[in-house]
């Protein structure tokens, strides 16, 4: 697993954890960030249970385990927060904040632990971080692509944490940022045809981004926006049609072979 600051500036800081080489390869690649301010840190989407390892072990690089506070799970799905019970064992002070739709079913997670689940409002809300005073905000996702769903805004880094939007399935060897646009298309174009359900939904959280006006765009998988990358993410979201699936799309055999069979 690989890690990186990608932004510092006095007590405030944001790190990068993922492109883990050695993960399973059935596994898909999950980004994970940290946000520290003062002596309190946010956890955002922790990942899932086969990589809990891994991740504990970059985090523990920059963060002392008692300093985490919250944990942000930005929806309901197995590589966002199936960790959560091996969090809670290490963690026991932590809040957690998820969506207010997926709580009964992040509960699944639980294994026996008990722990409460804060549910976020679906206009979205803002989260204390840190004794110093940090605020950062749940910005509303819906639909893209889960049906409750945040992007989390850090205003002292200017970053937006996206969540699966932005999500780019790479080679573990990929770098962190994205560096040449057009080229890094191929990488996102299918995950967000296919996982993205609404069109409205996408225009509609790009023209929060754009009010928002990050410096940073940082998905759940793949590679980071940055620069003039970012307009130009947003540009290429604006014009996306999602949600699109029509029978016989598929280019799976194994899909082919069950509906063949099915049909008869
Ligand atoms: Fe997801
Ligand atoms: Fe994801």
């Amino acid at each position: 697993m690989n890690s990186q600051i990608i932004f510092e500036s006095g007590d405030h800081k944001c790190i990068f954890i993922g492109r883990d080489p050695k993960k399973k390869e059935q596994i898909i690649d999950t980004n994970e960030y940290i946000i520290q301010s003062g002596d309190e840190a946010i956890l955002l989407d922790p990942g899932g249970i086969d990589i809990f390892p891994a991740v504990l072990a970059e985090i523990t690089k920059y963060v002392s385990l008692e300093n985490i506070k919250v944990i942000f799970a930005s929806h309901q799905d197995p590589d966002v927060s199936s960790s959560l019970a091996m969090w809670l064992d290490l963690v026991k002070e932590v809040k957690i904040y998820t969506p207010w739709i997926w709580t009964g079913f992040l509960a699944h997670f639980g294994m026996g632990t008990e722990f409460t689940l804060n549910g976020l409002p679906d206009e979205g809300a803002e989260i204390k971080i840190g004794s110093n005073g940090s605020t950062v905000y749940a910005v509303p996702a819906h639909y893209a692509h889960s049906s409750g769903n945040y992007s989390l805004f850090d205003p002292k880094s200017k970053i937006l944490f996206s969540g699966d939007i932005g999500a780019a399935l790479l080679p573990s060897d990929y770098p962190i940022y994205v560096d040449d646009f057009a080229s890094h298309i191929k990488y996102m174009e299918k995950f967000h045809q296919r996982w993205m359900p609404s069109t409205q939904a996408l225009r509609a959280w790009v023209r929060r981004a754009r009010a928002i006006n990050p410096s940073v765009i940082a998905p759940q998988h793949g590679a980071i926006f940055t620069g003039r990358n970012v307009t130009m993410f947003l540009d290429w979201l604006d014009n996306l049609e999602v949600g699109k699936w029509e029978m016989g799309s598929e280019s799976s055999d194994i899909y082919k072979t069950v509906w063949m069979r099915w049909k008869k």
